[in-house]
C-alpha cells in the first residue's frame, strides 16, 4: 500500500500499533524496528512521497507523517521490555509465581571434623601448617628418628615414588618442616592427607586424613600435653569427657603414648561403638624425641615439645556411627545427603 494521503497515515498507525501490541520476543521487537524505523523503513519512505505534493498537501502530509513517526519511535523506545536489552516479555512466564528451590549443597563429613577439630586447636592458640603429599624419605623417616632398615618403617606400608621419594605416611614430616621454618616458641597444627599401602577394606584405605599437633618452647612438660588434649577431648566430645592415656611406641617420640576417650555414646558403659570397653583410641601423642628436635634445628638442652596425630576418618567413623571407611571416598549422594 501506497502512504501519500492523511487518511493512509491512520491505516499505517493502526497496523504498527496492532503489530507493537503484538510484539512477544526480542526478534519480533526487532523485525518490528527494522520495517517501521529502520533506514528503509516504512517511516522513512515517507519523505519521498513528499516531493510529488503540491506545496498545501505537503504541509499537512509532512506534518502528520512526523507526528506518527515520532509516536512509533516513541512507544518503541519506552516499551519496558527496551530496557538494557531486555528480551520481550514471554507472554508464557508469570513472574509472581514462587520460586524453584534451588538445591543446595553441604559439607563433606571429613571437612566438617576437620573443620571442628582445627577450629578447636586454632582457638587454643595453635596456628596451621601445611606440608607436601609427595615426600622425601628424609623428611617422613630418617629426621623423625627413623634411619634406614629402622624396624618402625615396616609399621608404615609406604608407597615408594622412587627410593628416596615417598607418598608420606603420616603428617608428622611437617613438624621437620615447620620446626626448620621458625624459632620456639612453636604452636602448630599441620592438617593433611596420608597414604599407606593397605589392604582396602571397611576399616582400611589406601588414602586418609591426619591433623598433626606440634608444640615446641622452653620447659614444655608431659602435663602440658595431658591438659592440651584433655582440653581438646572435652571441646570436640563432651565437656565431661574423661581421657586415658596409654604407654605405647613412637620412634619420634619418648615417652610416647596413644590416648583413649571416654565412649561419648555410652559414656564408659560399653557399647557397639566402643567394643563394650568403654573407651575409644584417638590419637598418639608424646614428647618430641631429642634427636628429632634436632633435626630441625631446635637445641633440645634449651627446648623441649609435645606432638600429637589424630586420623580424621576414626574420629568421623565414631562420631557418626559409621561402620564402613569406604563411604567417604565413594561419593554417593545418598549417603552424603545424610550429613
Ligand atoms: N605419626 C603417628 C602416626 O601416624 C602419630 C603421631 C604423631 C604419634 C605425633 C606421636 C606424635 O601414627
Amino acid at each position: 500500500m501506497e502512504y501519500n494521503t492523511v487518511e493512509s497515515l491512520e491505516t499505517l498507525r493502526k497496523e504498527a500499533a496492532a503489530e507493537f501490541d503484538a510484539i512477544a520476543s526480542g526478534q519480533d521487537a526487532e523485525n518490528f524496528r527494522v520495517k517501521y524505523l529502520g533506514k528503509k523503513g516504512i517511516l522513512r519512505d515517507l519523505v519521498k512521497s513528499l516531493g510529488a505534493m503540491p506545496p498545501e498537501e505537503r504541509k499537512v502530509f509532512g506534518a502528520a507523517a512526523n507526528a506518527l513517526r515520532g509516536d512509533i519511535e516513541g512507544r518503541f523506545s519506552e516499551a519496558p521490555w527496551q530496557n538494557k536489552g531486555a528480551a520481550a516479555p514471554d507472554p508464557g512466564f508469570d513472574p509472581t509465581l514462587p520460586g524453584y528451590p534451588f538445591p543446595s549443597g553441604s559439607l563433606h563429613p571429613l571437612a566438617t571434623i576437620r573443620r571442628q577439630i582445627v577450629d578447636i586447636l586454632v582457638s587454643m592458640g595453635f596456628s596451621i601448617a601445611y606440608g607436601p603429599e609427595i615426600e622425601s624419605d628424609y623428611y617422613n623417616f630418617q629426621a623423625l628418628n627413623m634411619p634406614p632398615l629402622h624396624p618402625a618403617r615396616d609399621m608404615q606400608d609406604t608407597f615408594y615414588m622412587s627410593e628416596n621419594t615417598v607418598l608420606r605416611t603420616h603428617t608428622s614430616p611437617v613438624q621437620i618442616r615447620v620446626m626448620e621454618g621458625q624459632k620456639p616458641p612453636i604452636r602448630a597444627i599441620m592438617p593433611g592427607r596420608v597414604y599407606r599401602n593397605e589392604e582396602i577394606s571397611a576399616r582400611s584405605y589406601c588414602m586418609f586424613h591426619q591433623v598433626e599437633g606440634l608444640y615446641v618452647d622452653e620447659n614444655v612438660s608431659f602435663a602440658d600435653l595431658k591438659g592440651t588434649l584433655l582440653a581438646f577431648s572435652r571441646r570436640f566430645f563432651d565437656e565431661n569427657t574423661r581421657i586415658k592415656i596409654r604407654p605405647s611406641f613412637f620412634p619420634f617420640t619418648e615417652p610416647s603414648v596413644e590416648v583413649d576417650v571416654e565412649c561419648f555414646l555410652c559414656k564408659g558403659k560399653g557399647c557397639s561403638i566402643c567394643k563394650q570397653s568403654g573407651w575409644l583410641e584417638i590419637l598418639g601423642a608424646g614428647m618430641v624425641h631429642p634427636n628429632v628436635l634436632k633435626s630441625g634445628g631446635i637445641d633440645p638442652e634449651k627446648y623441649s615439645g609435645f606432638a600429637f596425630g589424630m586420623g580424621i576418618e576414626r574420629i568421623a567413623l565414631l562420631k557418626y556411627g559409621i561402620d564402613d571407611i569406604r563411604l567417604f571416598y565413594e561419593n554417593d549422594v545418598r549417603f552424603l545427603r545424610q550429613f
